[in-house]
């Protein structure tokens, strides 16, 4: 089964999910990599222990896959509370959200995924609670409303989101300590495989967990897919073990390239060169180019692609760099009115 008809596949998507759940870290020490924010989060339990107090609201952002969701898990468990998880989208009415409120014991974590897809409405609702721990309701109607306000035990809000930017302000200024996540590097990829292989028993060698980590795109949740993936191929195509050459060979099949690039990665950069000569191209019109929806391509696929320096973001709109071509394998020609800094020099030709 290819990815995506895996991704359309419930069974399979279901199966994903459930492997995905049972690899989450549950404490601090299990949690590998992300090393600042390991750190601060520890002094920031140990001093809301010491003191008896909930944590801080704490707002999580980075790239999808990188352990936000985990983290909120983690704290929950180091604090010794219960998690409860919403996410933005979910909660539609301000209802929902006074029900989730009031329902949240003392010291609770309540982690909101996606936080920025909150609307204004169910804000002005949290921004009390997160405060002064008070939910204000609004009683009766017409002349005899009145304002009725509830205290709500303390507790800690965890947001998570793949986009800061799009947080309001006031939200923003509602969380006692911010933190982003950054793609993992290829050690700390090694060893999130092989703790992976440990718990699914899936027999790899040093060499062969470090060429999935190193694939992965810095980035926990791919490397856990292309484990399972290449887990299949060596037991199927292979002795079952995850040396190098399977890992290489499963890899080629899964076409994931050297860099960890997929068939979308490289289809985005393709489209900016081939349909658009380059750049720069305006996001929404790559996004039609492709099909895509535009939250896919700047969440998903964008944010690597800029780490490894192959798309720049301009006003004007998105361009494939030199490095891109090079790994596209196509000659390379900085457009004149945009000179790409890192294109290696062209000798005159005459
Ligand atoms: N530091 C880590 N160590 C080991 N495994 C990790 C780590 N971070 C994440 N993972 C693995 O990656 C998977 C994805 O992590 P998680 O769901 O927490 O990411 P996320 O940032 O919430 O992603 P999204 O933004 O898509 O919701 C987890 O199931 C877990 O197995
Ligand atoms: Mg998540």
């Amino acid at each position: 089964m290819s990815e995506d008809e895996r991704l359309v596949n419930p069974a399979a998507r279901a199966d994903d999910q459930q492997t995905e759940k049972s690899l989450r870290p549950r404490v601090l020490s299990e949690f590998i990599g992300q090393e600042k924010v390991v750190s601060q989060l520890r002094i920031a339990i140990a001093a809301a222990r010491a003191r008896e107090e909930p944590l801080d609201h704490t707002l999580f952002y980075g790239p999808p896959g990188l352990g936000k969701t985990s983290l909120a898990g983690v704290i929950a468990n180091e604090m010794g509370v219960n998690l409860k998880i919403t996410s933005g989208p979910a909660i539609e009415r301000a209802g929902d959200l006074a029900a989730i409120l009031t329902n949240l014991q003392k010291d609770d974590v309540l982690f909101i995924d996606e936080v920025h897809r909150l609307n204004r409405a169910i804000e002005e609702v949290l921004y009390p609670a997160m405060e002064d721990f008070a939910l204000d309701l609004m009683v009766g109607k017409g002349p005899s409303a009145r304002n009725l306000r509830l205290k709500l035990p303390r507790f800690t809000t965890i947001g998570a989101t793949t986009r800061l930017a799009l947080l309001t302000s006031p939200l923003r200024d509602r969380f006692g300590s911010i933190h982003r996540l950054v793609f993992y590097s290829d050690e700390a990829m090694q060893d999130i495989i092989e703790r992976a292989a440990r718990i699914l028993n899936v027999p790899t060698t040093t060499e062969g967990a470090f060429e999935i980590g190193r694939r992965a795109r810095g980035t926990p949740r791919i490397g856990n897919r292309l484990l399972r993936r290449v887990r299949d191929y060596a037991q199927v195509v292979a002795d079952g073990i995850i040396t190098l050459e399977v890992a290489r060979a499963a890899l080629a099949t899964l076409e994931v390239d050297e860099l960890g690039l997929d068939e979308n990665d490289r289809r985005l950069l393709r489209t900016i060169v081939e349909l658009f000569n380059g750049g720069p191209v305006g996001l929404s019109t790559l996004a039609a180019a492709m099909a895509e929806e535009v939250d896919a391509i700047e969440d998903v696929y964008e944010p690597f692609l800029l780490q490894l320096g192959f798309l720049q973001r301009t006003p004007r709109g998105r361009i494939a760099t030199a490095r891109a071509y090079a790994h596209l394998g196509l000659p390379y020609t900085a457009p004149s009115d945009h000179p790409d800094p890192d294109a290696p020099q062209q000798g005159s030709l005459f």
